[in-house]
């Protein structure tokens, strides 16, 4: 068997499997199942109030005494030009009429990026995590500073050399490789940047020759083949969202679970689309009357995240009030089909008995 990498033992793994933080889906119980079997659970709290992260964090706790990590989203703070937020809202409108709703009258910041937020850096000091991960950009030199002190460990999802060697000036110790294929928010630092879009095995293929951090790797992963071959390719472990979606302890909704069931019967095509029509950047999605709406070619400018996101998820309410729940945020990778509906420690033990047999067991 392959010895583990020293950063994965001083995570307490004993495989090298990493169940992805997903703000409003991984939760306290799931991240809790996954280091009780070995891997590396994650909470991911970009979307939460300095309160409930601790909540979290503590219920969390309560359920292991094993390492886990938490993530937070990095994003530089945009301001949405009022004109452009009331145009976005007009053309949403029709589709809020749809279920007798209007659309709300304005947009909101609904999340504070973990830049621009000293109480969650406080608080996570006070609780001295084992690995903080980010999304969307690295922390300032401050924050990761005291995180650092803290005894914390730091990553960030990366998703191009150049994000890499940001996130290796800003000192993380671990970088998470997050190609194309995978479901939820891509990591670009900037939105508004050229992105290649690359493919998980070429991004492994280019980090390699270019840094010596150790790397994650995510995007597709569905099955111990799938993770025998990205430590093959370089990386130290498995960092995996959808899979772990289908899990018994995922926050995910019954349609969440229905959608990602139907798209293992789906006939042809592709059943996840990029779309930033939801939040403002852009994602991987099943594809749904919300991804659907974002390829209209009449759609205006979409305003910046997270205030797309305040518009996204009224819509979402406004149709399920109407019994639609056509326009959820069912994000997802385009390893969807092969998702298994177990609980996270089967699906550790599975993984790990996969990819230990080199990836002949996968189904
Ligand atoms: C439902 C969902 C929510 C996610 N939320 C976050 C998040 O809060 N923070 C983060 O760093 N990554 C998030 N991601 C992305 C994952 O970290 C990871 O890159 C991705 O899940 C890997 O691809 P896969 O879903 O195909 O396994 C999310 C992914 C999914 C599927």
């Amino acid at each position: 068997m392959t010895e583990l990498h020293p950063v994965l033992r001083r995570l307490g793994m004993t495989t090298p499997i990493v169940q992805a933080p997903m703000a409003g889906v991984s939760t306290p119980a799931l991240a809790a199942a996954v280091s009780e079997a070995g891997g590396l659970g994650s909470l991911g709290l970009g979307a939460m109030s300095v309160e409930a992260a601790r909540a979290a964090i503590r219920e969390t706790r309560r359920l292991t005494d094993r390492p886990f990590s938490v993530n937070l989203f990095c994003h530089r703070s945009e301001e949405c030009a009022p004109d452009r937020a009331a145009a976005w809202l007009e053309w949403l409108r029709p589709e809020f009429a749809r279920y007798d709703a209007v659309p709300p009258e304005s947009l909101r910041e609904i999340y504070l990026s973990f830049l621009d937020n000293d109480a969650m850096l406080t608080m996570l000091a006070e609780e001295r995590l084992a690995l903080v991960s980010f999304h969307f950009g690295a922390p300032s030199a401050h924050a990761a500073n005291v995180l650092r002190r803290s005894g914390a460990l730091l990553a960030t999802s990366v998703t191009s050399v150049l994000e890499a060697q940001v996130a290796d000036a800003a000192g993380m110790d671990v970088l998470i490789a997050q190609g194309h294929e995978a479901g939820g928010h891509r990591g670009v630092f900037d939105p508004q940047g050229a992105d290649r879009k690359l493919p998980l095995h070429t991004l492994l293929g280019e980090l390699s020759q270019t840094t010596s951090t150790p790397l994650f790797a995510a995007g597709g992963l569905m099955n111990g083949r799938d993770v025998a071959a990205v430590l093959q390719a370089g990386a130290c472990a498995a960092q995996l969202g959808t899979a772990f979606v289908a899990a018994d302890e995922s926050a995910a909704s019954p349609a969440y679970r229905t959608a990602l069931a139907a798209s293992g019967s789906a006939s042809e095509g592709d059943v996840t689309v990029m779309t930033s029509a939801i939040s403002g950047r852009p994602a991987r999605c099943l594809v749904n009357r919300f991804t659907a709406l974002g390829a209209r070619n009449d759609r205006p400018a979409t305003p910046p995240y997270p205030y797309a996101y305040d518009a996204g998820k009224a819509l979402d309410a406004a149709a399920r009030a109407g019994g639609e729940s056509g326009y959820g945020a069912f994000w997802a990778g385009s390893g969807v089909r092969r998702s298994r509906f177990i609980p996270a420690a089967q699906l550790v033990a599975t993984l790990t008995r996969e990819w230990r047999a080199g990836g002949a067991e996968s189904a």
